[in-house]
């Protein structure tokens, strides 16, 4: 069975035997390995069913490391990893020949964060080597926010969930590289693309799947519960138009007719979509338990946080 505790020496103990321990940060728990361990990242790979084209993010706690592992840390990876770390951004930056072609799929760059989890950041200062971890969900599931997701997906298979608490940010960093000296938005996540302007001015976005060469992770159908799920602008409509269906609704803003749904979920009571963010996978979790017909998801407004939810939601409807 698998052990779900706060004991970070524990977690050091099994992670110093080239093991495999699922960590909490602010945005999803990780299933981490040591990035120097072939066992260990092999491990990753396996058990979450994920093709050995899609590189895994390496996670530290001291923006020295960053030169440990790259060979250029530009000017505004600089700005920016000053003003969000430890926090939810990704950097995509060259790699140096110490960091293993197995993390990074043979790219030559590699990406990096620094957690923004105090039971992180302790585990992390008590190692030797930074630690490699995607989401702790198996490939194209719902990522977990939560220590009882993650031993529900791996129970028996994993020794130890570190239990930080449900994760305060809820979706997964966003992930920022260069193209040309350019900053490019890869994928959106809790940090806004604004949020990010303000700091490095224009940024581009290319997330879509025909670039997935460049970030492999950005497959279509993603974060997606069992059951069919549509992200759409009216539920009210939709409710009125399939009466005969059992119908979960995910909701940020009040409608009318919501009896007419078999379960009805706020994410927020107050319209704050930091809120709704950090709620999401969990309510979802919660909706793909429950044998409905289809899960109703209502679209956010299409900026800041809201337009990275409207990513994960879209992708969770392939
Ligand atoms: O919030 C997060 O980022 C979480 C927590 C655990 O830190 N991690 C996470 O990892 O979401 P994962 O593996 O589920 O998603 C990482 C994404 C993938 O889409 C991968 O393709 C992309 O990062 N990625 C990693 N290294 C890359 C690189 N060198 N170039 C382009 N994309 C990269
Ligand atoms: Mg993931």
């Amino acid at each position: 069975m698998t052990e779900v505790s706060s004991n970070i020496s524990r977690a050091v103990d099994l992670l110093n035997q080239d093991k495999l321990v699922a960590i909490p940060t602010e945005t999803v728990y990780g299933l981490a390995g040591n990035i120097y361990s072939e066992k260990a990242i092999k491990g990753i790979f396996e058990m979450k069913q994920r093709p050995l084209f899609n590189p895994l993010i390496v996670h530290i706690y001291d923006i020295r490391q960053v030169r440990e592992l790259t060979t250029d840390f530009p000017e505004k990876a600089q700005k920016l990893a000053q003003k969000f770390w430890p926090g939810s951004l990704t950097l995509i930056l060259p790699k140096n020949e110490k960091v293993p072609n197995l993390i990074t799929a043979n790219k030559n760059s590699v990406g990096i964060r620094m957690p923004d989890h105090s039971v992180t950041l302790e585990l992390l200062a008590q190692l030797e080597f930074p630690l490699a971890a995607p989401s702790a969900n198996p490939f194209s599931r719902i990522s977990p926010t939560t220590a009882q997701h993650v031993k529900d997906y791996f129970n028996d298979k994993l020794e130890l969930v570190l239990d930080g608490g449900p994760c305060k940010n809820g979706i997964e960093s966003t992930i920022v590289g260069f193209e040309n000296e350019e900053p490019v938005i890869y994928r959106l996540g809790s940090i806004s693309q604004e949020e990010i302007e303000e700091v490095i001015g224009k940024v581009n976005i290319n997330n879509q799947e025909k670039n997935a060469p460049i970030a492999p992770g950005m497959v279509e159908k993603h974060y997606a519960p069992r059951t069919k799920t549509v992200l759409v602008e009216n539920v009210s409509d939709y409710l009125q138009a399939n009466r005969h269906l059992k119908i979960g609704i995910l909701l940020h803003q009040k409608i009318d007719d919501e009896q007419l749904a078999h379960t009805v979920k706020y994410l927020t009571s107050t319209s704050d979509i930091k809120e709704a963010a950090s709620l999401l996978y969990a309510s979802l979790h919660e909706l793909d338990a429950l044998n409905l017909d289809i899960i109703v998801a209502q679209k956010f407004p299409d900026s800041g946080i809201g337009k990275s939810l409207n990513d994960r939601l879209t992708r969770a409807t392939k």
